[in-house]
């Protein structure tokens, strides 16, 4: 088991892993690995197109020096799962439109005291803004339609001056008549026209045909 250049993130092969913060629990089925005494979590890129995107080669400094972070789209838990783990001081709002995927957020919030789930509707930033303040990092994996509009109104109430962030674009969310470049294209217009700057575009092919990653700095 080998470090990586992301913070917190460590390398067995092709395969990656994060220290699991509650050993012996697992999130969602992931193998656990002991290496000189410490409890390892398989990273699964075809269930979180995060682990995707550093396999396909994200800047090293992507998770450096967060403290906080608005993960948009927090769903079961898997990925911001591993955030809670490569992050273990940071604080991570999570937000979840959905009761029925709120409730194991919940439980797993209870067990990673550094996830903090807010049931709340994304397109309404203004609902959270008070309580999530100014963070450095914003993730957003959300399958709708407005999704790059979502992302720069939580950027533009939440995101710190020089923060970063990943939009997970999920292209046919947006349309199925438009070709995908187009729609990329239409989604890094947004985020420019909004004062972001778009830092990087990766297709997640072979773990998820359906998504491109756009990061950003505000
Ligand atoms: C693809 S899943 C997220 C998977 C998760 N990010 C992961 O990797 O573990 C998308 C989630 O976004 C939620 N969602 C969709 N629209 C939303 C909105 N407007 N506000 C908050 N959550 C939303 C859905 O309920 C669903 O749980």
């Amino acid at each position: 088991m080998e470090r990586t250049s992301w913070d917190g993130v460590f390398r067995d092969g092709r395969d990656l892993f994060t220290v699991n913060r509650t050993p012996g629990i697992r999130v969602y089925g992931e193998t656990l690995r002991t290496v000189s005494g410490i409890e390892h979590r398989l990273w699964d890129p075809f269930r979180s197109k995060l682990a995707a995107l550093l396999l396909k080669g994200a800047a090293e400094n992507l998770l450096a020096n967060v403290r906080s972070a608005l993960y948009l789209g927090g769903a079961h838990g898997t990925t911001v799962s591993h955030l809670s783990d490569v992050w273990p001081t940071a604080t991570i709002f999570v937000v979840e439109k959905s009761p029925t995927a709120f409730a194991p957020l919940l439980a797993l919030a209870r067990r990673r005291t550094n996830l903090l789930p807010l049931l709340a509707d994304a397109q309404l930033p203004e609902r959270y803004q008070a309580d999530v303040g100014s963070v450095d990092f914003l993730y957003q994996d959300v399958a709708q339609r407005n999704q790059a509009e979502i992302f720069v109104e939580n950027a533009r109430t939440c995101l710190a001056p020089g923060g970063r962030g990943v939009l997970m674009l999920k292209v046919r969310s947006v349309t199925q008549r438009r070709p995908s470049a187009a729609i990329v294209r239409a989604a890094r217009e947004t985020l420019v026209r909004e004062g972001l700057t778009v830092r990087s575009e990766a297709p997640l092919v072979p773990f998820s045909r359906e998504h491109v990653a756009l990061t950003v700095e505000s």
